[in-house]
């Protein structure tokens, strides 16, 4: 019997090989991947079209396997304006550089003209050639010589913070691949970003050639998702589609460039003690050995550290966003609840859950908000608000003391003079007694609140996402069970210890909440331009240390009510603004480092506009500097950068 099974075996192999070796070998390029002037660019294997050209006409410009670095100008200029123009591209686009400009497709350039210019300002002369296509977009390509194709140039760079999972290729029809290049690093991706030139602003695509991460748990077709999970990485196929809220941003000209780290299942991870499957990224502020902070933690030390990434796509159920925005001083938003559809995105608690941004430009934050959300955002571009005068603070530090006191008590007084307002400390537990529903009943926020998040998260995703993974893992690998960090394991053991009826309450209880904060504290206000009865303000980040070094607890079920679930709860738009930062002694580094202040502010339900039109104006104002790369406020090298 076993004789002849294993003959059975040998001939059903011999079968198979022998329809590898009838079947026609199929061979497909993943790209190529080049230096030119010691830079490391990737050549795309999706053309952008052909030119008609002579094998001999570039003869003279270096190649490796018959491709050329070349540059195409679609301007209508002349010559003489080369110079300019290609001096303007070096300075707004990271990929170009003079080393394409050896041969220039220039438009307008009668078909049998072929000239050797300096236009490069230096001892190089430049090929200028004529250009048959109108089409091709301006910009740096390699160009194949034997077919006349322009392949598309992006321009290689280390992953050198640790925050991505996969580096992408966004194919020419808005699925991806994986994009196949290395360059050196220390145990880090190389991500490839497209050259800029390519790309044209319009009102069908205002994100054109805009640069973005997205966290590892929105599905994009043709990738791989993990969850910050590997089992789940390896058990389960390529996604087919992209969800609703991606494909909103891809379709918007959006450039996404790879999926970036999530804490496991999205649930909050200390650095240290905390991630198993995955190493966490590193947070770029300060001595470069702070936590990133989670769940989005990825997002928020990708934009900390590199200047050639425009914004990262996040969520946030409990402060995922807000939290790597804060210690990472850019901006960041957790939204209203419900802007966005979160179809093909793993869900924490389809009741908290939101999707949302971290930046370091306002600018690109307000149109990517437009395309996100659609019609649910209320642009304010052009306009002049009529920001609410009314503004809470909660738990507001009112000595100033120390230099983050300093910067907080500062920072509320410039805002209100601002907007023309008045700043007031509010108790919430007060205002609550005062005023709370009869249906409450005589109990405290604390009591009513305590346990309300940890249920809404462990009720649901257990359901949602821990049984049908168990399953699919366990009906492939003979019954075992796929390992799964410590913090979604506390949580989820939570949630198996709670009644059917407990996510019942969780509901109720949020509701109660959340319909007296609508009402007794940000109010809607029937204006546009204003849109909320008030601002309200809390402290994200007071520039403290929480070293990556730290031999931490084991994780514990998130119990409690503080000002950060507010948002959570109430379903109102909660928005960082990083405002300075602390000098203080680093015993890493053992020298003096500085780490991040960060505001949160909030809006009434829907007024997520009015929020990031704030943040516009206190940059033009001066009041908060707009975030940079790198250490320190004013930038400033990366630690531990290559
Ligand atoms: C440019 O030349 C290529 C190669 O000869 C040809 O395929 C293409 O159609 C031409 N394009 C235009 C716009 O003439
Ligand atoms: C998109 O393009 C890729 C690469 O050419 C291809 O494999 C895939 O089938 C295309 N998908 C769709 C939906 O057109
Ligand atoms: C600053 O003042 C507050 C309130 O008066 C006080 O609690 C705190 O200990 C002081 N901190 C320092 C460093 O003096
Ligand atoms: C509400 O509860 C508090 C604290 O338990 C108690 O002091 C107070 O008397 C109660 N009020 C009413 C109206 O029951
Ligand atoms: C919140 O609930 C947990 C679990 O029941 C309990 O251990 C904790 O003491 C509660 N905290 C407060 C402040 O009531
Ligand atoms: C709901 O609120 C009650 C107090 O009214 C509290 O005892 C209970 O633990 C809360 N349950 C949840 C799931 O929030």
């Amino acid at each position: 019997m076993a004789f002849i099974s294993s003959w059975l075996r040998s001939l059903a192999l011999s079968l198979s090989l022998l329809a590898v070796t009838t079947s026609s070998s199929e061979l497909v390029s993943t790209g190529l991947s080049v230096t030119l002037n010691d830079v490391y660019y990737y050549i795309s294997p999706y053309s952008s079209g052909e030119l008609d050209i002579h094998p001999s006409d570039l003869s003279s410009v270096p190649s490796v396997h018959g491709i050329h670095p070349v540059t195409v100008v679609q301007d209508a200029i002349s010559e003489s304006d080369l110079p300019d123009l290609l001096e303007d591209w070096d300075r707004i686009d990271d990929v170009f550089q003079t080393g394409f400009a050896q041969a220039i497709f220039l438009a307008g350039t009668p078909s049998t003209c072929k000239t050797n210019t300096k236009v490069l300002g230096h001892d190089d002369s430049s090929l200028i050639l004529p250009l048959n296509s109108t089409t091709v977009p301006s910009g740096p390509y390699f160009l194949e010589i034997a077919t006349g194709a322009l392949y598309p140039v992006y321009r290689l760079y280390d992953d050198f913070s640790d925050s991505f999972t996969e580096s992408l290729l966004q194919t020419p029809n808005g699925t991806f691949q994986p994009l196949s290049a290395q360059v050196p690093g220390s145990a880090t991706l190389t991500i490839g970003v497209p050259s800029r030139l390519y790309f044209t602003k319009t009102r069908e695509k205002p994100l054109a050639g805009v640069r973005v991460g997205v966290k590892d748990i929105y599905q994009l077709a043709g990738t791989k998702g993990s969850n910050g999970n590997r089992a789940w990485y390896s058990l389960y196929p390529k996604n087919k589609v992209t969800g609703t809220a991606i494909q909103r941003l891809i379709d918007a000209g959006a450039q996404i460039v790879g999926l970036q780290k999530s804490s496991q299942f999205a649930n909050g991870e200390q650095a240290t003690q905390d991630w198993v499957d995955y190493h966490s990224p590193f947070n770029p502020r300060g001595d470069g050995y702070q936590n990133p902070s989670s769940s989005s933690s990825g997002g928020g030390a990708s934009i900390g550290s590199y200047e050639w990434l425009d914004v990262a796509v996040g969520s946030d159920t409990g402060g995922s966003i807000r939290s790597p925005s804060s210690v990472q001083r850019l901006f960041g938003n957790r939204p209203s609840h419900g802007l966005v559809s979160l179809d093909h995105v793993m869900p924490l608690s389809t009741a908290l859950d939101t999707s949302g941004f971290l930046t370091r430009d306002p600018y690109i934050w307000d149109v990517a908000s437009s395309i996100l959300y659609g019609k649910n955002y209320k642009s304010l571009e052009g306009e002049k608000p009529n920001y609410p005068k009314t503004i809470y603070t909660l738990n507001w530090p009112t000595n100033p003391n120390t230099t983050a006191n300093n910067v907080l008590i500062s920072f509320v007084s410039r805002l209100a003079d601002f907007v023309g307002g008045r700043t007031k400390d509010l108790n919430l537990n007060t205002a609550w007694a005062a005023s709370r529903p009869a249906g409450a009943g005589n109990v405290t926020l604390t009591q009513l609140l305590n346990i309300t998040y940890p249920t809404f998260i462990s009720k649901e995703q257990t359901a949602l996402v821990r049984e049908p993974f168990y399953a699919d893992y366990a009906a492939v690998h003979d019954g075992r069970r796929p390992f799964v960090n410590p913090a979604p394991l506390a949580r989820w053991a939570f949630g198996d210890g709670l009644p059917d009826s407990a996510l019942g309450d969780a509901i109720r209880n949020k509701t109660l909440f959340m319909d007296w904060f609508n009402s007794q504290v940000l109010p809607p206000v029937n204006d546009p331009l204003q849109c909320s009865g008030a601002l309200l303000l809390y402290v994200g980040s007071s520039g403290g240390q929480n070293p990556r070094n730290q031999y931490g607890p084991p994780p514990t079920v998130p119990f409690g009510f503080s000002s950060g679930r507010i948002s959570v709860f109430s379903e109102c738009p909660d928005h960082v603004f990083p405002v300075g930062q602390v000098s203080s002694r680093s015993a890493i580094t053992q020298h003096d480092e500085f780490f991040p202040i960060a505001v949160d502010i909030m809006a009434a339900k829907g007024c997520d506009g009015l929020l990031v039109k704030l943040a516009q104006d206190l940059v033009e104002a001066g009041i908060i500097a707009e975030p940079m790369v790198g250490q320190t406020i004013l930038g400033g090298d990366v630690l531990m950068k290559k």
